[in-house]
């Protein structure tokens, strides 16, 4: 091989790695499907569960990923927009059951009961409006700090609960939990 040759060699992996990189700084919060390869049905199960890196989630942010063909939203949620949900009393709510398919389906809304950690930094939803589907607008939006639907005018608040309009029902929380500090497991 000679001299030019390797020098090609080697500059063809330093891009290749900077490129790979440049991605991951790009995507910020990556998600990415769990995929047994030894498993004969893994392309079923990376439909039915994901893994999402949160570590770039800054604070007072959300991060929208995909999951089985839904809007997944996961945000980290500022001290101001805990104080708003933990402050309202469960007789405001239009929907007072925690509607989080981690707890019982009689749990009521609570913001504690809403949240993936105690201290209710982290709120991960489902990104569908209870009324008739639409994506709603999150960075505390709408009547109450949380997000609004702009389809019909649902106002959900910090929590992700019905506040006011069409929608019947808070927010739906699917089957999540932190497998490490930085990741979620979503399914
Ligand atoms: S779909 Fe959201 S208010 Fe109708």
């Amino acid at each position: 091989m000679s001299h030019a040759d390797d020098h090609a060699g080697t500059r063809r992996d330093f891009l290749y790695y900077t490129t790979a990189g440049a991605g991951a700084v790009v995507t910020g919060a990556a998600v990415w499907p769990l995929v047994d390869q030894m498993n004969p049905s893994a392309d079923v199960q990376a439909l039915a569960s994901i893994f999402i890196d949160v570590s770039a989630i800054e604070v007072g942010t959300q991060l929208t990923v995909k999951w089985r063909g839904k809007p997944v939203f996961v945000r980290r949620r500022s001290q101001e927009e805990i104080d708003m949900a933990r402050a309202v009393p469960l007789n405001a709510l239009v929907d007072d059951k925690a509607e989080n398919a981690n707890l019982p389906a009689s749990a009521p809304a609570t913001d504690e009961n809403r949240t993936l950690d105690e201290a209710g930094e982290w709120l991960l939803m489902i990104g569908v409006c209870t009324h008739l589907g639409c994506v709603p607008i999150g960075n505390m939006s709408g009547d109450f700090g949380g997000w609004f639907c702009p389809c019909h005018g649902s106002h959900y608040d910090s929590a992700g609960r019905i506040r006011k309009g069409p929608a019947p029902r808070n927010l739906d929380i699917p089957v999540a939990k932190f497998v490490d500090e930085t990741t979620i497991l979503v399914g």
